[in-house]
């Protein structure tokens, strides 16, 4: 951000007519002449060429570039250069990049955090339905948002995490017609009695399709919760509560932190929000519906059902209705899988989105562009798939239930730790806390790893592999550095206020260059919600980490404090990312 600042200063005083030219300014590849690079001198001489100018081709606008950056202890102007069509390639100065990594030391690493523009967000994720048990298709949805809300709020951002649960609709009047024909005194009705609430739905289900009587009864009866009869609501009350107590259990175990407002939430606000929409002529009747049509769809979206009912829509409308008006989000980031891209198109352009006519923006409740704020964003994701590429089932063709594939995680990270006679060193707490560090994180980073877009293999013993891309590996690396901090018998926070850090080696100086792009890493995951960036991010950093480690002797060498420091900084970085991840880090292996 600073060199794009100095950049920004130079391209001012280079073409100052050019006002409207945005400053670009990206890290180099591996293998380039410089750290990062300004690529603006081809676009500007493709502006200029035509006009009176003094340059004469893309190559004398680079070389304009370098030499009107302001002077700046940040870069090494003497090894700066231009290369190929103008562009500009930094070095940056090793004694500013180590002087930076130990304010950093110092001021901890909340002072690198990235600012963004908006100050408060809703993310809406995870958002399982009621009654229905959460199982694997829950973990992507779950997991990312969680990522991203981790993200925005180190960004400084207010988040609203949001659980827009199924609370509401056609499916609770078999759900309450079922519960009061098995327990006809509801209030009696516990968790237990219920059993797991997957089977009770599914009888209940049969039963409403197999029985006509009981089919009718189910119709009235969602007619009376809607109604507002306390009889029924207190049923429904019953039936959220122990589900809610179900899902809480599975947050609790993966550390994910939601506040709920189901659909139920939303329902005295719709018929507001449908007048309000009405009255800008956006509504009309089609075969006794009403709908809104929107060019480039085939269908309309429905917003009050022919029996006068609402429904996904509605709600998903007065929901985003309400997050901008009462809640005053500036941006809005809902997580489904991306079968759903269509639903949310309807309301919005959210990323790589094509339509510019979607219900919001008709409107008006959103600007034109999607460059500007609020912002609205559809994050759509892959499926989880077995290793023979078909959908996740169990052998019996249902699908798993994500209480079981944590309690693996548990069990296998467990087994590991016992094969390396852990369980003899440890107490039984530590052996139980690091299982569940390395069994969840494996979990959560062979997920968040992978492009959210694209479907992944759920593959238990790769992501349990202390080898490769994985979480073990990376929790196994961050331990390591921490044992050599202990090893070496200094005071850490002594050495942080006394010693001197310096990038004298090559390998020192590309493990901190690597270091430093922590913060435009965040940013770009978050502006871009992809959260691979940041694994991506973590993996090469303890790469960097373990080629440092192979060249050079830390405890010991004349150099030990500057290079204890830096496995200081390294291991503080990666605790962040760890944190950003929703992952537990561990100190001991
Ligand atoms: N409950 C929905 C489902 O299971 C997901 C809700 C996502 N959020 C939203 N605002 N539509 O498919």
């Amino acid at each position: 951000r600073q060199l794009e600042n100095l950049f920004d200063a130079s391209l001012r005083s280079t073409v100052p007519h050019e006002t409207s030219v945005e400053t670009e300014v990206t890290a180099c590849l591996p293998g380039r002449p410089g750290d990062y690079q300004c690529n603006n001198a081809m676009g500007l001489w493709s502006i200029i060429k035509g006009k009176k100018t003094q340059f004469k081709g893309p190559p004398a606008v680079g070389q304009a570039l370098l030499k009107n950056l302001p002077a700046s202890e940040m870069v090494e102007s003497e090894l700066c250069s231009v290369a190929g069509p103008g562009f500009v390639n930094v070095i940056l100065s090793s004694k500013w990049m180590a002087k930076s990594i130990e304010t950093m030391l110092i001021d901890g690493i909340d002072t690198w955090a990235p600012t963004l523009p908006v100050k408060r967000a809703v993310v809406d994720f995870s958002s399982p339905n009621i009654a229905k048990e959460m199982h694997v298709g829950h973990l992507r949805p779950t997991i990312i948002g969680d990522t991203l809300a981790r993200m925005l709020e180190y960004s400084k951002v207010e988040v609203l995490r949001r659980n827009h649960v199924g609370d509401w609709g056609t499916q609770f009047g078999m759900l309450i017609e079922y519960l009061f024909e098995k327990f006809p005194d509801t209030e009696s009705v516990t968790e237990t009695a219920i059993g797991d609430l997957q089977t009770f739905y599914q009888k209940s289900k049969s039963k409403f399709d197999y029985d006509p009587e009981f089919k009718e009864k189910a119709q009235k009866s969602v007619v009376r919760l809607q109604g507002g009869d306390p009889t029924y609501l207190k049923a429904w009350t019953k039936i959220c509560d122990i589900s809610r107590a179900e899902f809480s259990k599975i947050y609790q175990r993966l550390g994910v932190v939601l506040e709920e407002k189901g659909e139920s939430f939303y329902n005295p606000y719709i018929p507001k929000v449908i007048e309000e929409l009405n009255s800008k002529g956006l509504i009309e009747e089609s075969e006794g519906a009403r709908v809104i049509f929107l060019e480039g769809f085939s269908i309309p979206l429905i917003v009050v059902k022919s029996d006068g009912g609402f429904n996904y829509a509605s709600t998903d409308l007065t929901a985003l209705w309400y997050r901008l008006n009462e809640e005053k989000a500036e941006w809005i980031v809902y997580l489904t899988d991306a079968g759903q891209h269509q639903h949310f198109s309807m309301f919005f352009k959210g990323l790589g989105n094509g339509y510019m006519n979607q219900a919001a923006r008709k409107a008006g409740w959103l600007p034109e562009s999607d460059k500007t704020y609020p912002r609205v964003d559809h994050v759509g994701f892959g499926l989880v798939k077995r290793n023979d590429g078909k959908p996740f089932k169990t052998r019996s063709s249902k699908v798993v239930r994500l209480v079981d594939l944590l309690d693996e995680a548990k069990t296998r990270g467990k087994a590991a730790l016992v094969e390396r006679g852990k369980d003899k060193e440890w107490t039984p707490e530590e052996l139980d806390q690091t299982a569940e560090a390395i069994g969840y994180g494996a979990i959560k980073y062979a997920d968040l790893k992978n492009n959210r877009s694209t479907s992944y293999t759920f593959n238990f013993d790769q992501m349990l592999s202390d080898k490769g891309n994985t979480a073990v590996y990376l929790l196994y690396a961050h331990a390591r550095i921490c044992s050599i901090i202990k090893k070496s018998g200094k005071d850490i926070d002594e050495l942080k206020k006394t010693g001197k850090l310096a990038l004298n080696h090559p390998e020192e100086r590309a493990l901190g260059l690597h270091l430093l792009r922590f913060a435009e890493t965040v940013e770009a995951a978050c502006t871009n919600l992809l959260p691979h960036v940041l694994c991506e991010y973590l993996y090469e950093l303890s790469e960097r980490y373990t080629t440092f480690y192979s060249v050079h002797q830390v405890i010991g060498s004349a150099e030990e404090a500057s290079r204890l420091l830096l496995c200081e900084a390294t291991a503080i970085v990666m605790r962040k990312c760890f944190h950003l991840l929703g992952i537990t880090p561990v100190y001991k292996i």
